[in-house]
């Protein structure tokens, strides 16, 4: 996507060392970035607050981190906000999340409108408490028509139960005679994910020091790059980000071939 260069050079200005921004390039931002956003309770706790509050700090952190992405030109942010397996969290933390996500989709709707970004969700989402999933699909509709980037929310979303239903998906037409057994590949069940008509994410950051997956977008990171710091999401800011890219950009992604330096 454009890079607006005012924009860029106003939201990067007072860079704590001009060095990381000098050396980045801008040629080469991934077209797709997703986080996990972990460590908001022990962001708290470490602070003696509540996990909720850990939580509330989060939101902002994201905010600043979907402006980052729309500054550097990012076609599809995507962030792991509630998992399929979040809902064994003790049922005061899980309404809490569930208002919180709510309140914050309408209060950034200004921001979403200046910002033109288009908000997509992975995950069940008709399984959400009434008034959760009423605002998130009137939200959905306030921003449907946004051209900018995408922000992919997963929210009670589970790698598994999406590849699960688009097996079933796929069964119950091979069943009903509309697709053939032999016309099923890749891109039968690629299609059938809550991800379709999206980019596979070239960089997936997961904070707060943690080397897990946790049923994160399992098909879509086959090749993805990963980037775990040690800081926890609500300290996750624009300079975070800044390194994440660096050292994405200073990978050789191979696909399975040889490496640049190998080829003769
Ligand atoms: C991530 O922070 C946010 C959600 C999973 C909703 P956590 O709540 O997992 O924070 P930690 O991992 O307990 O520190
Ligand atoms: C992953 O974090 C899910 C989200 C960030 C929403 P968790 O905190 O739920 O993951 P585990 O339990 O540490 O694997
Ligand atoms: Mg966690």
């Amino acid at each position: 996507m454009r890079i607006d260069s005012i924009k860029f050079a106003e939201h990067f200005a007072d860079a704590p060392d001009g060095e990381s921004l000098a050396a980045l390039d801008l040629t080469r931002i991934p077209s797709h970035v997703s986080c996990i956003m972990d460590g908001n309770g022990r962001w708290a706790i470490a602070r003696g607050l509540s996990r909720a509050e850990g939580h509330k700090a989060g939101i902002v952190a994201l905010r600043e981190i979907i402006t980052t992405c729309v500054r550097l030109g990012v076609d599809v942010l995507s962030a792991y906000a509630f998992s399929t397996e979040n809902w064994t969290r003790p049922q005061h933390e899980v309404n809490l999340l569930m208002h919180l996500f709510a309140k914050t989709f309408i209060d950034e709707l200004p921001l979403l409108r200046r910002e033109d970004v288009r908000v997509v969700f992975l995950g069940d989402i008709s399984a959400l408490p009434r008034k959760t999933r009423e605002v998130f699909e009137f939200g959905l509709r306030e921003c449907e028509n946004h051209r900018g980037m995408i922000l992919a929310l997963a929210v009670n979303y589970g790698g598994r139960a999406e590849i699960t239903r688009a097996a079933r998906l796929i069964a119950q037409q091979v069943a009903a005679g509309q697709l053939a057994l032999s016309d099923v590949d890749e891109r039968t069940l690629s299609d059938r994910l809550y991800t379709v008509d999206l980019p596979d994410p070239e960089l997936v950051i997961r904070t707060s020091g943690e080397f897990r997956v946790s049923n994160y977008l399992l098909w879509q990171i086959a090749y993805a790059e990963f980037y775990v710091t040690d800081t926890c999401w609500p300290d996750f800011d624009r300079w975070g980000l800044l390194e994440a890219i660096l050292s994405y950009q200073g990978r050789e992604r191979r696909f399975g071939g040889v490496g640049a330096g190998a080829r003769s």
